[in-house]
């Protein structure tokens, strides 16, 4: 089948040969299917879904459009993370270190912004000099020798999910349970690793916003890896409002090295610990939860995830200094307020709103080709459940040169908040647990 002929069966909505998905996918990775085709490819798929064969074929597609790693000569286990998208969700940057410093090997493959959400890679890329686009043989050398890698998708390493990423980001094809599917698995599969821990995110801010989609997407996900052979825990999260305060690529990484320095806001202290504690338990470094716990409690308490992140930014080319000092983070050229319109409650937030009013800020992309500014973004002032009077800031915006004017990234945000007089019931940050 042409590339014709496959947007037109699956717009449809009839189901796909394996062959053909293939084809596309391959031709798409090497230049013969234009950006055009593969948008209007994966519009139909948002509409249409895909059959659990036609997940797969996507994947293994993806997945074998690159090489697959053979990290078996590196000791120990092999255990990455993945969430599936939020805002604010800064998790992997400490989660990578600590888990490093308890004893698992983390080799992650990660990604940039996409539609609303942050991307890890625009993160680390906000520290001065960090590189994220290590050769094969880097990678594999540090996972070994330091315990931890972050790069993104390679030429050699899920090519297929470097192009269709950067191009589901801009074409609003993002929200799709077999997109996201193949895209996180093909990346996953290509690492080499033994377990892997899934934090799908369900709520106003994630790409799944009802619970039963999000169990959804962690089955299938779950379905993937275990079909290659690979252990994987989902864990159903809340993002019912940005986790923690800050959004924005230089602000998250300034509030990671508070969390690895014993601070931080607790709910990202918490998912972050239980996040790691289930990547120590899958890999088979600590017994029970519990156990695991704690030491990744004791791994923030005595300095060694700091540690191991400074070890990981030196390895990757970034100044190890704006670990130690991060007023060595860019800076925004300068900050105003969000005042509340009303005295009451924060009773709801639209999280994916203020997801996109950082983008509007410059911490995201427009266009494929557009640079993101890592200074600028959102410190979140009030969350779910917290008092406000008239005229205090719910949040306070850092801006920068290609940021939107003030009165409407103003308006976004003061419009992402409901105010009502009385508080809501608290929001469950951990929601289910799949094995
Ligand atoms: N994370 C990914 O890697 N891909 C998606 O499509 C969504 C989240």
């Amino acid at each position: 089948m042409r590339a014709y002929e496959i947007i037109h069966a699956k717009r449809d909505g009839r189901v796909l040969p394996a062959d053909a998905i293939a084809a596309l996918v391959d031709g798409f990775t090497h230049g013969e299917v234009p950006d055009y085709q593969m948008a209007a490819f994966c519009m139909a798929v948002f509409f249409r879904g895909m059959d659990d064969a036609e997940v797969r074929a996507l994947t293994e597609a993806m997945l074998r459009s690159g090489d697959v790693l053979d990290l078996s000569d590196v000791p120990g286990a092999k255990v990455d993370k993945h969430s599936t998208g939020g805002v604010g969700d800064k998790v992997s940057l400490a989660l990578a270190p600590l888990a490093a410093a308890c004893g698992v090997k983390v080799p992650m493959i990660s990604g940039r912004g996409l539609g609303h959400t942050g991307g890890t890679l625009d993160k680390l890329e906000a520290i001065p000099g960090f590189r994220v686009d290590l050769p094969v043989e880097r990678f594999r050398a540090q996972v070994r020798d330091v315990g931890a890698c972050l790069i993104g998708q390679t030429a050699r390493l899920a090519p297929a999910d470097r192009k269709l990423y950067a191009l589901r980001d801009v074409t609003a094809t993002v929200e799709s349970i077999p997109l996201i599917a193949a895209s996180i698995m093909s990346k996953k599969l290509a690492e080499g690793i033994d377990a892997l821990v899934l934090d799908v995110k369900v709520g106003s801010g994630a790409f799944m916003k009802r619970p039963e989609d999000a169990r959804a997407l962690a089955r299938t996900l779950a379905a993937i890896g275990r079909g290659m052979g690979k252990r994987v825990t989902a864990l159903l999260t809340g993002m019912d409002q940005p986790l923690g305060r800050a959004v924005g690529n230089a602000l998250e990484v300034a509030e990671v090295l508070e969390l690895l320095r014993g601070g931080g806001p607790a709910d990202l202290r918490a998912i972050t610990v239980e996040l790691t504690a289930e990547m120590l338990l899958a890999g088979g470094v600590a017994p029970e939860l519990a156990a695991a716990r704690a030491a990744v409690e004791q791994a923030i308490g005595d300095g060694r995830g700091l540690a191991k992140l400074e070890e990981i930014v030196a390895a990757q080319g970034g100044d190890p200094a704006a670990i130690r000092d991060p007023s060595r983070l860019p800076r925004a050229a300068g900050t105003y307020p969000v005042p509340s319109p009303a005295a009451g409650f924060v009773q709801a937030v639209d999280t994916e709103a203020v997801g996109l009013a950082a983008v509007a800020l410059g911490a995201g992309r427009a266009r494929v080709d557009d640079p993101v500014d890592p200074a600028v973004g959102i410190l979140v002032e009030r969350k779910l459940g917290d008092r406000v009077e008239r005229g205090e800031p719910l949040c306070v915006v850092h801006h920068g040169p290609r940021s939107e004017p003030r009165e409407r990234i103003a308006a976004r945000l003061a419009g992402a908040y409901r105010i009502g007089p009385a508080a809501p019931p608290a929001a469950p940050l951990f929601l289910e647990r799949l094995t």
